[in-house]
């Protein structure tokens, strides 16, 4: 009986008014799929059953559910400082995480600009790929390089570079200037692979073909997923992604990769970059880096893309770019050991936590 009433109250009455993403409404409602809690690896729906989430939210709860240190440090980020403006002021937190973030990420990717999202994140990463270029006068380098079957978030430069026709068909004519690199998958030479296909290297090489047709110099950026997500799981076949770089480097292009799915440990390196060997000029992440708790994305620039940009006179805007919520402190706050957690389940704190 305890169970029944707490399911009635959980359960709304009326599921209309909510026009859910990505889902078929009309038979979602019939037949609604509620969660109402979870912890760790699991979710609890509201009608009493545990599941396992197999899928870790939408790849995005990479370190488990309503963990204790996450959940202590967003109670104490939104006592002490709920808000504070993003543009020409700042809190200390969002330092502090652009430099943990910029320690994690591989060789000279060292610079941090935040947003909310993947997709915020894709369109910061183009429009970045594009200044670049601009403010290092070359600004007929104008196209970006998306890939068949990439998916980049919703905006309209991610559907734009993105490949998964469902995302684009609808949506008009899209950015302008833009190039698609055939997808990586090949069934007849792929069928059956464990892991990194050893066929498909030479789908990098379409890169020359888009080089041939354009000229390099009206190519921003090429942006791919070093392993595919949404269209379906698609490790990079071995040897593309450095042909990619070694292309991109020949023509003076940009190499944009997309780890909103793969940053954050998904691969077992805190970035895909690393478990592949390759430098991107630009990674964008989102998703794991707040494990699905707070919304949060956002762009790791090399060091000279950044310093491109850092010319001119000092009280200028460099860059006319940013979001309300950039470095949002909720997201940005770290797990601090100090002042100790409440909590003696806390795996960080245990050994300072009161004991009373
Ligand atoms: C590779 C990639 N880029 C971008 C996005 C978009 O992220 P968001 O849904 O947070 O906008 C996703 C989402 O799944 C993604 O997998």
């Amino acid at each position: 009986m305890a169970t029944a009433a707490r399911q009635s109250s959980i359960a709304p009455n009326d599921l209309e008014a909510y026009w859910m993403g990505f889902t078929s409404n009309r038979a979602f409602k019939k037949a609604p799929r509620l969660i109402a809690r979870a912890k760790d690896m699991h979710y609890f729906t509201t009608d009493g059953r545990k599941l396992i989430d197999g899928t870790a939210g939408l790849w995005c709860c990479n370190a488990g559910h309503n963990r204790e240190p996450i959940v202590q440090a967003i109670q104490r980020q939104a006592a002490e400082l709920d808000y504070a403006p993003a543009f020409q002021c700042a809190h200390p937190q969002a330092f502090e995480l652009a430099n943990r973030i910029s320690a994690l990420a591989p060789a000279d990717l060292d610079h941090v600009f935040f947003c909310n999202s993947g997709s915020e994140a894709v369109d910061t990463a183009l429009k970045v790929a594009l200044a670049y270029h601009a403010v290092r006068g070359e600004a007929s380098r104008t196209r970006l390089i998306g890939r068949e079957r990439g998916y980049h978030g919703v905006g309209f430069g991610g559907i734009s570079v993105g490949g998964i026709v469902a995302n684009r068909k609808m949506f008009g004519t899209l950015l302008a200037g833009v190039d698609h690199l055939p997808a990586t998958y090949d069934r007849a030479n792929q069928a059956f692979t464990k892991g990194e296909p050893e066929y498909g290297a030479h789908f990098a090489d379409e890169l020359e073909r888009i080089v041939a047709l354009h000229d390099a110099s009206t190519i921003a950026a090429v942006i791919v997923e070093p392993m595919a997500g949404s269209t379906g799981v698609l490790p990079a076949p071995k040897g593309y992604l450095q042909r990619l770089r070694q292309i991109c480097d020949k023509h003076g292009i940009l190499l944009i990769l997309d780890e909103v799915i793969t940053g954050f440990g998904r691969l077992g390196f805190p970035f895909a970059a690393e478990r592949y060997g390759v430098v991107p000029d630009i990674i964008t992440f989102a998703k794991g880096v707040t494990s699905g708790t707070v919304p949060m994305g956002g762009v790791i620039a090399r060091k000279p893309i950044y310093d491109a940009f850092m010319r001119g006179p000092e009280h200028v805007v460099e860059l006319f770019h940013g979001y309300t919520y950039s470095a949002h402190p909720i997201s940005s706050r770290r797990h601090s050991p100090t002042p100790p957690c409440a909590s003696r389940a806390c795996p960080t704190c245990s050994t300072s936590a009161p004991s009373g």
